[in-house]
């Protein structure tokens, strides 16, 4: 049902946004967005389990989980990061990420029970960024093209090659399902410079 705002009332386009508003301000509303787990909360460092079999409760979680990567602007996120130790990512990334067009196309969606293999040897080195790890990015080594298999939320299989963002992505979430955060790939060097930020950073100091 439209409710009526008080604010605007004579328009249909506002009475629509004010009925999205006060949806907003349900409770149901907001527990579709999880609770970002962050670095030193013991679930990241945690394997997480196959999943035996796609439910309905995969397909609650997988669409929580694209709400709440969305609502936080990432591009990707595994279950850990919302406290769920089952193998699950969603992700939401250009398909050619070196394609400056506005309108270049995106991939998006869940895998579970995730399994990469690289396709070739290249390498990519770029900044890498984890929504557990707030204002923290170093450059991480991938690889460049990868091809993945798995499920998604219908339980149909996903198999596809990615590369640039989405590969990285792809290799990143995964690592999260093993228990791996980013800072573990970095060199010596870069990840001492960020495990001083992350001690330094309020977020760390109000958690830990
Ligand atoms: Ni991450």
């Amino acid at each position: 049902m439209l409710e009526a705002c008080s604010r605007h009332t004579q328009d249909r386009v506002t009475d629509l946004w004010c009925a999205i508003e006060s949806k907003r301000e349900r409770e149901d509303w907001n527990d579709m967005i999880r609770k970002l787990r962050l670095m030193g909360d013991p679930v990241l460092v945690s394997e997480a389990e196959p999943v035996d079999e796609v439910t309905a409760s995969t397909k609650t979680l997988v669409s929580d989980m694209l709400e709440t990567m969305d609502s936080a602007g990432g591009v990707g996120l595994a279950a850990n990061q919302v406290g769920v130790l089952q193998r699950v990512f969603v992700y939401d990334c250009p398909v050619d990420d070196s394609d400056p067009n506005p309108d270049r196309e995106y991939k998006r969606g869940a895998i579970i029970n995730p399994v990469w293999e690289p396709v070739g040897e290249e390498m990519q080195l770029g900044q890498e960024g984890c929504l557990s790890i707030p204002d923290v990015y170093a450059d991480t080594e991938r690889y460049m093209n990868v091809r993945v298999t798995g499920l998604d939320e219908n339980g149909d299989n996903v198999d596809f090659e990615a590369t640039g963002l989405l590969a990285r992505c792809i290799q990143h979430e995964t690592d999260h399902l093993d228990g791996v955060l980013f800072i573990k790939r970095l060199t010596k060097e870069r990840r001492k410079e960020a495990m001083k930020e992350i001690r330094n950073s309020e977020w760390f100091l109000s958690n830990n």
